[in-house]
Formats: structure tokens, C-alpha cells, sequence
């Protein structure tokens, strides 16, 4: 039985101002039914993580290099992130993949350095509407699954995030049997690749535009472990629902 996960992605979104909004969300979620990670952005990583100790709330970053250290000016590795208190990584965001010319090659490398650090790599991987629209969803989801994802994947060391590019931060929704389409079809590929114990161990978020008023309904769908939620995670009043819904 997979552990439901409500993951929070700040982006480039938080100052020191916004520091409180973990201390509510650890009074109100510190201890819920479901595993809970929060993503602020780099720079509060290591108060978030103080902020949080104590609660079950994890703290993970938004992106790493794939190198353990050295002329890297700008980047942050894997044990950096472990070492300011994260226990998670974001990888492979749509967000990185156009702002940055990430591709799946550069994806898998970041996630074998993040676990090899010890850390927990949440991969995403996400149709944009053009690819959608042409009929090609599950062929990009299959190849960005196949090149992002380290082998040896296991539950405890890897999660896959499914975000439409055309849902994030949109407030547009795939239909339910869209999202479980595509869902079912990453879990048949994790327990090819992975065998059928860790292929169905490792958990699959949705991601794009999870609100209080559609996240029953999104955990419902067959293959649904949870949501990466991005603007709705900066609202302990939004996100709060949100894990409820989870529980
Ligand atoms: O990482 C989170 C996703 O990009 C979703 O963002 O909830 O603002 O649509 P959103």
C-alpha cells in the first residue's frame, strides 16, 4: 500500500517574511495521515527545515547539479541540499526543462547524484498541449519516463510527478480519465523497468492546478499517490484542504 504524498512546490516564490506560513501549516498538518513535503526555494531551505523540526513535515529542494561539487557558479548539489536539511529534490520540472534546456538525459544524471546523496528525487514528466493536441501524450511520457528515471528505482528513493505543461498554473484540468490514462500507463511502465514489488512502490503525483475545490476528485483517479501542487502550496488555508483531501 503506497503512502499518500502532498508535496508543495514554492518556486521562485518566498522571502523570510513567508517563514510563518510553515510554522502554521506544522500546527495544523504536522502530524497528518499522509507524508507531507514542502519545496521552498533554496535560499529557506535551512530555516524551513528548522521551522519544521518536530513535525513530519519534510523539506526538499527545487532542482540539483550532477556533480558532487567544484566550478559550478550558481548551482547547488544533492549533498548541499541534504546537508541544509532536505530530504526530497524536485527534478526534471517542466519550469527547468524550457527555462533551463533541461532534457532527460540531464534529468536521470541529477536524480542518480540526488540519490546517491541520499536524498529522495520526486521526477516530473508532462505533455505540453501541442504534444497533447497532436495525440503524442503517452509517447512523450513514455520517453521522458524511460531517459529521467535512474535505474534501480525504488519506492523509497524515487517519485514520479505526471504535470501537463498546459495545467500548471493554468487553473485548466485534464478530465479525471485523462489524468488516470496517463497515470496507469507510467505504473505499467515502473513495474516493466522496475519489476512489479518497487514499480508498484513508487509513488505517482499529479500535478497542474490542484485547488481545495478539485483535489477528492483528482485522489480518487486509479494510480493517483498524491499531488504536486504549486501556487495552492503557498496558502497554508489552500494546502491544508489539500492534504485533508489526501487523508
Ligand atoms: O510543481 C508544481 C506544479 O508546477 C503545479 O503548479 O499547482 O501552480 O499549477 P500549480
Amino acid at each position: 500500500m503506497r503512502r499518500k504524498l502532498a508535496a508543495g512546490n514554492w518556486k521562485m516564490n518566498g522571502t523570510s517574511a513567508e517563514l510563518a506560513r510553515l510554522t502554521t501549516l506544522a500546527e495544523s498538518h504536522g502530524s497528518a495521515g499522509c507524508d507531507v513535503l514542502i519545496c521552498p526555494p533554496a535560499t529557506l531551505l535551512s530555516r524551513a527545515a528548522e521551522a519544521l523540526s518536530g513535525s513530519a513535515i519534510a523539506v526538499g529542494g527545487q532542482d540539483c547539479h550532477g556533480a558532487t561539487s567544484g566550478a559550478h557558479t550558481g548551482d547547488i548539489s544533492a549533498g548541499m541540499l541534504k546537508d541544509a536539511g532536505a530530504s526530497h529534490v524536485i527534478l526534471g520540472h517542466s519550469e527547468r526543462r524550457a527555462d533551463h534546456g533541461e532534457g532527460d538525459a540531464l534529468v536521470r544524471t541529477k536524480s542518480e547524484a540526488a540519490i546517491a546523496a541520499g536524498l529522495t528525487a520526486v521526477i516530473c514528466l508532462g505533455e505540453s498541449l501541442s504534444e497533447r493536441d497532436a495525440g503524442q501524450t503517452l509517447d512523450v511520457i513514455g520517453t521522458q519516463l524511460e531517459g529521467s528515471t535512474p535505474d534501480g528505482a525504488s519506492g523509497a528513493r524515487v517519485v514520479i510527478a505526471y504535470e501537463p505543461v498546459w495545467a500548471i498554473g493554468t487553473g485548466k484540468v485534464p478530465t479525471t480519465d485523462q489524468i488516470g490514462e496517463v497515470h496507469d500507463f507510467i505504473r505499467t511502465g515502473l513495474t516493466r523497468r522496475f519489476g512489479a514489488e518497487a514499480g508498484d512502490a513508487i509513488r505517482i503525483l499529479y500535478g497542474g492546478s490542484v485547488k481545495p475545490g478539485n483535489a477528492a476528485e483528482i485522489f480518487a483517479v486509479s494510480n493517483v499517490d498524491g499531488a504536486l501542487v504549486g501556487g495552492a502550496s503557498l496558502k497554508p488555508e489552500d494546502f491544508g484542504p489539500i492534504i485533508d483531501a489526501l487523508e
